[in-house]
């Protein structure tokens, strides 16, 4: 038997005895695998040796180097100052869009003279772009200095391969087309020691038809929610104050377990003892439930802040894309959401020049931006990318009118934000003081629950600590304030 409370939530204590009662269709003891059964242990062949990982891309990206730099440091590898120093260097790459990937290429390009002074150097290449056929035969052809080429779906074998490469001179290519496996206990070196990334699910199912991530990342797999929860509750042990929950659809999340979902891990994970705030991305405004919208409102330790990519404001666009949803629908979504979440924040992402869009209905998405009043957007140049569905459509809108519609919706935005950075002046907000300022040592960088930069005068013994500080000045991009002893009031 399980209980749930008035909201139809499964109460964080029953999660576990819930998962035993329900029927688990996909995730199986089969396919949810522990890294130490299935890596090979290589022993410590990279004792005094040194490594760099350069990392492109999203967040889940930036979460596999923290565990493939916890691998090599478990092999004997430490982190090399510079690039010139570096026994191994790994690119852990993207391919959202080219121009990413020709910067990787330019990378890898320079290696090569090193690489002829220093035979012994190992150069990787793992993530998105090792996916692509066409970035492993270019590699082929024109990089054979790279040593090693693995995917996203095998990064538990980075041990072996290095193990592999240290004996051929050839490259070699480990990267498999997909994966039914969660993988557990996987080390992790964690960059930070306050804020913390959590997989919560891998894959994305929405094939947008601009998207390459489907191709690269595979089908949604979820962890089972007790792993993440045990993966919460350590993390606060430690003393961690903030977590994000990562995966490129999180409303899917438990779709393929079919016993929990989204709405019940929130709740769940704003439930774990001594985390003050728990993020997420990225939800997809496709199947934002109010039952999500419900359990953002009723948690304080959720920040009232909604990142809803919505790539264009025209419903014929939004059609061709596959993104599920009129500029109509996500508009009354907005509503909902700002309905239920009083003084919530927006953000956005937003694509210009998708194949045949059109100058009105480009001037859609100004007037969405216009209406929806983000705080923020990541705007992009639509690119054209292999194997995706919308290659076979004609990039029609010449490159001089995609960036001339890029800079227009760029001043656009940063009108509104700097609008909406204005009526914080004055206020006093709580935030988690991240680090000392990059420019100058007296100087704390704060981050807003709102995910804005504020920066104040302070000791660096507040690091870690969460401190209320009032707005003195607003700009486009960062806030400038003063500590305060007020009480902000509950959200
Ligand atoms: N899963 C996330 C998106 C991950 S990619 C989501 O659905 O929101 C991050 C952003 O890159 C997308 O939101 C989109 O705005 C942009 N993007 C993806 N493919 C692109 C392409 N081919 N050209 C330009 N921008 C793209
Ligand atoms: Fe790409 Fe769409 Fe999946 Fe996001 S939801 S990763 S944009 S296919
Ligand atoms: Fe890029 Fe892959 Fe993330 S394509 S955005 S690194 S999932």
């Amino acid at each position: 038997m399980t209980t749930s409370n008035n909201e139809g939530f499964i109460h964080i204590d029953d999660l576990d005895q819930h998962a035993a009662d329900a029927h688990r269709p996909t995730i199986t003891e089969r396919n949810r695998v522990d890294y130490r059964a299935v890596a090979k242990d290589v022993g410590r062949i990279g004792e005094g040796k040194t490594y760099i990982i350069r990392t492109h891309g999203c967040q889940m990206n930036e979460h596999d180097t923290e565990i493939m730099s916890g691998m090599l440091e478990e092999m004997g590898y430490r982190p090399a100052a510079v690039l010139e120093d570096a026994d191994f260097v790994l690119y852990n790459t993207c391919a959202v869009r080219e121009n990413a990937e020709d910067k990787v290429f330019g990378h890898i390009g320079t290696l090569k003279p090193m690489k002829a002074k220093n035979p012994n150097l190992m150069i990787g290449l793992c993530g998105c772009m090792a996916q692509e056929a066409v970035v492993r035969q270019k590699i082929q052809e024109k990089h054979p200095h790279v040593d090693i080429v693995f995917g996203t779906h095998n990064i538990h074998q980075l041990p072996e391969l290095i193990e592999q490469a240290q004996d051929t001179k050839e490259t070699i290519f480990e990267v498999w087309d997909k994966s039914d496996a969660t993988i557990e206990n996987l080390p992790k070196l964690r960059k930070d020691k306050i804020r913390a990334w959590v997989n919560i699910q891998y894959g994305c199912n929405k094939f947008c038809t601009y998207c390459i991530v489907p191709f690269t990342r595979g089908a949604e797999r979820s962890r089972l929610p007790e792993d993440i929860l045990a993966e919460l509750r350590e993390l606060a042990a430690e003393g961690y104050k903030e977590v994000t929950l990562l995966g490129q659809n999180v409303n899917d999340y438990g779709i393929d377990l079919g016993h929990v979902d989204f709405a019940d891990l929130l709740d769940a994970a704003a439930r774990v003892e001594g985390l003050e705030r728990i993020r997420f991305t990225t939800s997809n405004p496709w199947n934002f439930t109010d039952k999500m919208i419900d359990t953002i409102a009723r948690h304080d330790n959720i920040p009232k802040w909604v990142h809803l990519p919505a790539q264009s404001g025209n419903s014929q666009v939004l059609r061709r894309m596959k993104r599920g949803y009129t500029r109509e629908e996500y508009l009354e979504l907005i509503d909902r959401v700002k309905a239920k979440i009083p003084n919530v924040t927006l953000s956005t992402d937003l694509i210009v020049g998708f194949p045949g869009e059109t100058e009105e209905q480009f001037q859609d998405t100004l007037s969405l931006i216009e209406s929806v009043r983000y705080d923020s957007a990541f705007m992009f140049i639509y690119s054209p990318r292999a194997d995706t569905p919308a290659i076979r459509l004609p990039d029609d809108v010449s490159d001089e009118e995609k960036k001339s519609r890029l800079r227009r919706l760029n001043e656009l935005q940063d009108r509104i934000s700097l609008e909406q950075n204005k009526k914080l002046e004055g206020q006093v907000l709580r935030v988690l003081v991240e680090s000392e300022s990059k420019n100058n040592p007296d100087v704390l960088q704060t981050r807003t629950d709102s995910n804005k930069l504020l920066h104040v005068q302070g000791s660096k013994d507040l690091i870690g600590q969460f401190i209320n500080v009032k707005v003195i000045e607003a700009k486009t991009w960062t806030l400038n304030g003063e500590r305060v002893n007020e009480e902000v009031p509950a959200v």
